[in-house]
């Protein structure tokens, strides 16, 4: 397979993950505003408008590359979190999952991705993603303090190995593989890993901590 046929097929995993958020964002902003939180709510709006941008950017992309740009069957929105849980902790839960760890991953894989893209409409994508996924994980630290001021959210902490496995299994597949493509806007594997090891411990670790989620550096060094 050449070079940009196996980009293109990196580039259809991001596709599949745009596509989900647009249905998390989605499914948040209702949550929000159900709850009489409506500026969270808007923005949880504008996220999936924003994702619904992104999915078609990389479609472009992919056409760019020779690929099939059709989106892969819609897949049901997988439920984030324990249903168990009441619904206000759901919503807070899916707002850490989506926005502090996966958009904080996002943006740092994304950065590392833009460093070594020259492939221009790969490049320009690129530059207009990682903008609002910054706004979005914004959204998710901006949920959980709200949350973190009106009650004890250490509850979270049981379930943050859960986030990270997930979120780094999505984030990873959407942005990695061999080594010869980071001109296409593909990360080598080793390289994703240590994006991925380094924003967990200096960013997302340190944030949950501020807010008692977890109790500091404790989590295990992430392995791929
Ligand atoms: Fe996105
Ligand atoms: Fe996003």
């Amino acid at each position: 397979m050449t070079a940009p046929a196996r980009a293109a097929a990196i580039w259809r995993h991001r596709l599949a993950i745009e596509r989900e958020a647009v249905g998390h964002f989605g499914w948040l902003a209702a949550r929000f505003a159900a709850q009489g939180d409506h500026d969270l709510a808007a923005r949880a709006r504008q996220a999936a408008a924003d994702e619904r941008d992104h999915a078609g950017r990389c479609q472009a992309v992919i056409a760019a590359l020779g690929g099939d740009p059709a989106p892969p069957a819609a897949a049901p929105l997988p439920a984030l979190g324990p249903a168990a849980l009441p619904a206000a902790d759901r919503a807070l839960y899916a707002a850490v999952a989506v926005g502090c760890v996966t958009e904080s991953l996002s943006c740092a894989l994304l950065l590392a991705l833009r460093a070594t893209a020259t492939h221009p409409q790969v490049v320009a994508t690129l530059d207009a993603i990682v903008r609002d996924e910054i706004d979005h994980a914004r959204l998710g630290w901006a949920a959980l303090a709200r949350a973190a001021a009106r009650a004890d959210v250490g509850w979270l902490g049981a379930h943050v190995d859960a986030m990270r496995a997930a979120a780094v299994a999505d984030e990873v597949a959407a942005v990695a593989g061999d080594d010869a493509l980071a001109a296409l806007g593909v990360l080598p594997r080793a390289q994703a890993a240590a994006v991925v090891a380094t924003t967990w411990a200096t960013v997302i670790v340190p944030g949950l901590a501020r807010h008692g989620v977890v109790a500091g550096a404790t989590s295990a060094p992430v392995a791929s």
